[in-house]
């Protein structure tokens, strides 16, 4: 099939490079032209392992285009997807929807014969109305149906996420655009996936439901760990314990610093603003919410009482900023707030990333990028490990920090504080 991705960011970038590599035809569309003139270099501008080899075997085999032609690309395209951005809006819990509703503006003029638009951006429930309703023409003359599709690929896994997904969601009451997108799916889903129809706004709320359910397990856990914290219990055996109930299941139960990324946060805000909007108060998920920002001050608490409230000139080691491994992604990373305090109180900070410098830290007096984890160690009173990269999973901190008295705060567990404790090594982690 011929598709048109319009939008190159996480979504539409990996979805597009990930259809042409099931054999269709692809046009990347973005109005960012040096984004599309790199993408045609082969230059990846998203760190996601693996995607760079597909996207240059395909563009190279001539079923991936990238263009800034919107309108060469549609009248190409049997099947239209908009993967633009639904970012929050300031000051508010909503979705801003300006750049799905500017390209449903201007599909509105480009199409003429029948076309599928499907939306893969994260949108709240009624969006597809609404922009059925600004293609209204083209709907009376049956040339459109509107599909909402949801994506639920993670940052750093999106490749496997999107060829061995554990459902396809397509919501609509078109029986014609339905039997498309399937055989569009067929070749995935036979890689036992299942595929899921429903109503158009069921497809809008399932990605909402399921990204802040998946918030919601991992704030229950990171609540727990509190409690472990008092109780002398070791989170890691409640999440095994829970988990192999599989009612619950054990993935997202790691007790951690809080989610960040950008869709945990941003998804469960516009979850709580379709429920106003709607007149149901979601009480859980607002709970979720705050008890993912408040888990932010706790972990400065819990830095400070480490260092028993003298951060000023402490030099302090921070491996892994990125909010999960195998990312380039800040966006509401746990590491931010936590190393811009360190910073106005003084504290030395050397941070160290695989995925690089980050702008996030680049004006702040007290801190410095290291390259490397043994420059960013070194004579370090305290290492945070925040982001559970496998590059620090077997680190010898003696050799590293070489000096006697020094502390670790793992935030994701990866160390046992038991050989810590043999090996004489002052250890805090989250949870035990
Ligand atoms: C998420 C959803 O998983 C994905 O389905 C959706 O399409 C997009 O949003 P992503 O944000 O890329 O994916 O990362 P994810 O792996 O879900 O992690 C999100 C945050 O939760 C990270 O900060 C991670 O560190 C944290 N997390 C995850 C935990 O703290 N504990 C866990 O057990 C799992």
């Amino acid at each position: 099939m011929k598709l048109c991705m319009i939008g190159t960011g996480y979504v539409g970038l990996v979805s597009g490079v990930c259809f042409s590599d099931l054999g269709n035809i692809v046009y990347c569309v973005d109005k960012d032209i040096n984004k599309i003139n790199s993408l045609n270099k082969g230059l990846v501008p998203i760190y996601e392992p693996g995607l760079e080899e597909i996207l240059k075997k395909n563009h190279k085999q001539k079923r991936l285009f990238f263009t800034s032609n919107l309108k060469k690309a549609v009248q190409n395209s049997d099947i239209i997807f908009i993967c633009v951005g639904t970012p929050t809006k300031k000051n508010s819990n909503s979705a801003d929807l300006k750049y799905v509703f500017n390209v449903a503006n201007e599909l509105k003029k480009l199409i003429s014969k029948y076309k599928i638009i499907v939306t893969k951006s994260t949108v709240p429930v009624t969006t597809g109305d609404k922009i059925e309703k600004i293609l209204n023409n083209l709907r009376k003359k049956k040339l459109i149906d509107v599909v909402s599709n949801p994506e639920f690929l993670r940052e750093g896994e999106a490749i496997r996420d999107f060829t061995y997904p554990d459902r396809v969601i397509i919501g609509t009451e078109s029986k014609k655009a339905n039997k498309i997108l399937k055989s569009l799916y067929m070749p995935i889903i036979k890689k036992s996936s299942r595929y899921i129809n429903t109503s158009r706004r069921g497809a809008e709320l399932i990605k909402y439901a399921s990204n802040s359910f998946l918030a919601t397990k991992i704030s229950f856990i990171n609540e727990l760990a509190n409690l472990c914290e008092k109780t002398g219990v070791d989170i890691k055996d409640v999440s095994l314990g829970m988990g192999l109930d599989q009612r619950i299941g054990g993935r997202f139960l790691r007790a951690g610093p809080a989610y960040g990324g950008s869709c945990f946060p941003k998804d469960t805000r516009a979850l709580i603003d379709i429920g106003n909007k709607f007149k149901t108060d979601l009480t859980i998920v607002k709970s979720v919410v705050s008890s993912n920002d408040s888990r932010k001050t706790l972990l400065l608490e819990r830095v400070k009482s480490i260092l028993n409230n003298k951060l000023k000139n402490k030099k302090i080691a921070v491996l892994g900023v990125t909010f999960k491994p195998n990312t380039d992604d800040m966006r509401e990373a746990s590491s931010v707030p936590i190393i811009n305090y360190l910073n106005k109180k003084n504290s030395k900070i050397s941070y160290y990333d695989p995925s690089g410098e980050k702008i996030e830290f680049k004006n702040l007096k007290n801190v410095k990028f290291s390259k490397s984890i043994t420059s960013a160690c070194f004579n370090a009173d305290l290492v945070i490990l925040h982001t559970e990269w496998n590059d620090f999973k077997l680190l010898n901190f003696k050799k590293l920090v070489k000096k006697t008295n020094f502390k670790i705060f793992d935030m994701r567990n990866i160390y046992s504080p038991l050989k810590m404790k043999k090996l004489n090594i002052k250890y805090f982690s989250i949870g035990r």
